[in-house]
């Protein structure tokens, strides 16, 4: 039998947010919450869709890792040649959304992406887990395979051609930077009066705050 979704409901009560509490730099305040989703033991805390969409726009959206948040932009890592890198390729616009639900709260990042330097791929290749390493020469993201049993025999073959050695950061593998013109933070309230307030760039590191009706 289905579940009767119309049946759940949840109140959120948390807490509120007013301007006066918001820094005037939306990636300072993306930081701020951030570190309280963190601090609140939140499972996944930089777990976030990005959606994008192809030139024509059909739209896409999927999870991808937060890796880095500072006033340039909200830095993530994928396959170039997957279907998002595709769609960013041709069509650099793209929103980003975090949902922390233990702390009743959302942020949606709207901008466009630029590759981040070969350096700082690198530099974040480097730190991950060898498996992961091996993983990303192994897949080739987004294509269509025949079976499990590919992708573990595509998987041997890259472990027998790194064997002991370094293994590089795939050409094809790298960050993305979605550079915001628009942040927009909601924060559950009772009754579904919540609270939005919204950053626009005007320009110079500069920003408008608005409130938004829930
Ligand atoms: C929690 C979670 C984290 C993920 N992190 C990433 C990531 O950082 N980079 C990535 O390319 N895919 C990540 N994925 C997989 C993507 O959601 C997606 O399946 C994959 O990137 C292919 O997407 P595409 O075909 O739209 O390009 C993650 C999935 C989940 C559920």
């Amino acid at each position: 039998m289905s579940p009767d979704l119309s049946a759940i409901r949840t109140e959120y009560a948390r807490a509120g947010l007013d301007e006066r509490d918001l820094d005037p730099s939306p990636s300072r305040q993306i930081e701020r919450w951030l570190r309280e989703a963190i601090d609140a033991g939140h499972p996944e805390p930089t777990a976030m869709t990005l959606a994008t969409a192809t030139p024509e726009g059909e739209p896409s959206a999927r999870v991808v890792l937060l890796k880095g948040v500072d006033a340039r932009g909200l830095v993530f890592f994928t396959n170039y040649g997957s279907a998002k890198g595709r769609d960013l390729a041709s069509n650099p616009r793209a929103c980003a959304n975090l949902f922390w639900v233990l702390l009743e709260r959302q942020i949606r990042v709207t901008g466009s992406v630029a590759k981040v330097s070969r350096e700082e791929s690198e530099a974040y290749f480097r730190a991950r887990p060898r498996e992961s390493q091996l993983g990303a020469w192994a897949s080739e993201q987004s294509g269509v395979i025949a079976g499990r049993a590919e992708l573990e025999a595509r998987l041997a073959e890259v472990r027998e051609r790194f064997g002991e050695g370094d293994v590089a950061c795939p050409p094809h593998w790298g960050g993305f930077r979605l550079v915001p013109d628009r942040v927009e933070l909601w924060q559950g309230r009772p009754s579904r009066l919540h609270d939005r307030l919204r950053y626009t760039s005007i320009g110079d590191q500069r920003w408008r705050i608005e409130r938004l009706a829930p």
